[in-house]
């Protein structure tokens, strides 16, 4: 680089400092200890919630459009490229997924010597720096390269999780099939049988709208360590991570854990009620950001009944309907408030009656959010909705130990008190 353009480069980055400070100084604020809520931290293109309306938007269109009349490759294409694809983008996509579709066979390997008992969002992340490790471009940080992780993380997902699970039941990991699509690739792979048309659009659908959801958890942690400049794979394994909690991608499990536990309608009532006055967590009820009801939600109900209706167990769904009408007959009670449905709450009898193991519910979620994840991290990555990528760095009050105006005196260990 020559001396002028240093100094722009070093005049640029002082203003830059003055810039903040001066921001800080006028604008400083108290936002602690409130999870970030209302904090504005980043610009993004990728997607909006509105939740006083119950909107969701993926890069200007409506979810609940995308998830009513497309398909997840599509979206994923939307998410990561910014427009919906032409047919032969679409194609082109499709293929390039196809060909990564595959798991190294040293992984699965390693996933054979893996203790059956591991929860399955322990394997992802134990798999996702092993595919790191076999990424040819790891380390090429061009937007092209980018793309290119992206797709393999996509792809990849599908037989990840399907083959995790058939390893712990002792039987061999199908390869996808080349005729079905990424939602029905993971049924077939999963169950060993092609699932029926039907099943196969839902599961999609559920896909879609589990594929991208803003500043969440997740995706803010994926950000916040893509925002050091380390690599797609990271920052994706900071995603995963966070989308274990229950708070976040874990409520799907808890909430069948929940079915299961009332078993009967006729207990729905005393078990919501005896729960809500000890002050605990209905899982899958309220939301962050939703003040209404959330859009995924309104699908999802409606899949758990269609599903019913074709031959699933209508039990789990009329459950899963009694504890949202008891949860928010008691919530009101109680705290004079109105709760709704987030997208786990019906996601957990739409998995149960789909032959999902209620473990594998959250890694479902991944396999969704993996292309969100990636939209978000190329978004840190090359600024495209910022001037300039910054890095995270929040502040916080010390309120520790501090013995007078400096610091405490360092006493050696032979000489402090047991
Ligand atoms: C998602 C969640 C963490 C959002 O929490 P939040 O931002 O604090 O939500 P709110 O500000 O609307 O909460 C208002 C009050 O309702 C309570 N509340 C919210 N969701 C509740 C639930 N599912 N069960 C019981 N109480 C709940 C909160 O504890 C809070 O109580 P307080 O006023 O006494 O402190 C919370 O709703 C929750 O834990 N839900 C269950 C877990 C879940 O489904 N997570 C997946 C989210 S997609």
């Amino acid at each position: 680089m020559n001396r002028e353009a240093l100094q722009d480069k070093d005049a640029l980055r002082i203003l830059r400092k003055r810039r903040l400070e001066g921001r800080a100084m006028e604008e400083r604020l108290d936002a602690k200890n409130i999870g970030l809520r209302g904090v504005k931290v980043a610009d993004t293109r990728i997607s909006d919630v509105n939740g006083e309306k119950g909107i969701l938007i993926y890069r200007g269109y409506n979810a609940i459009d995308l998830a009513r009349a497309s398909t997840y490759e599509e979206v994923a294409f939307l998410l990561l490229y910014d427009h919906l694809p032409a047919r032969s983008d679409l194609e082109r996509f499709r293929s390039e997924l196809a060909s990564e579709w595959e798991v190294p066979g040293v992984l699965v390997e390693l996933m054979k010597m893996m203790p059956k008992s591991a929860h399955p969002m322990d394997i992802l992340q134990t798999a996702i720096p092993i595919l790191a490790s076999y990424d040819p471009q790891l380390h090429e940080e061009t937007k092209e390269a980018n793309y290119k992780k992206a797709v393999r993380l996509i792809a990849r997902m599908p037989m990840l999780v399907a083959a995790w699970d058939r390893i712990r039941k002792g039987l061999e990991p199908l390869h996808p099939h080349p005729d079905l699509t990424h939602a029905g690739n993971f049924l077939y792979m999963l169950n060993g049988a092609t699932p029926d048309p039907e099943t196969a659009r839902e599961f999609d659908i559920c896909l879609i709208l589990h594929a991208e959801h803003s500043f969440n958890a997740s995706t803010f942690a994926g950000r916040e360590v893509a925002s050091t400049h380390a690599h797609m794979y990271a920052s994706i394994n900071a995603a995963m991570a966070a989308l274990s909690g229950e708070l976040h991608g874990g409520a799907n499990s808890e909430v069948m854990k929940m079915l299961l536990e009332i078993k009967e309608e006729d207990q729905v009532k005393p078990w919501v009620a005896a729960k809500l006055q000890k002050g605990g967590k209905i899982m899958g009820m309220g939301h962050a950001v939703y003040r209404t009801e959330d859009p995924r939600a309104t699908v999802l109900r409606q899949i758990c009944e269609n599903l019913s209706k074709r031959g699933g167990d209508a039990k789990w769904c009329k459950l899963t309907k009694a504890i949202e009408a008891a949860t928010q007959k008691e919530f009101k009670r109680l705290k004079g408030k109105e709760i709704y449905p987030n997208v786990d709450f019906y996601s957990a009898s739409v998995y149960h009656q789909m032959g999902i193991p209620r473990d594998l519910f959250t890694p479902v979620f991944a396999i969704s959010r993996m292309s969100g994840w990636a939209a978000h991290i190329i978004e840190e990555k090359f600024a495209e909705a910022q001037s300039k990528p910054e890095l995270y760095r929040p502040d916080s009050d010390y309120i520790g130990m501090y013995c007078g105006p400096e610091a405490c005196e360092y006493v050696p260990i032979e000489r402090r008190s047991a």
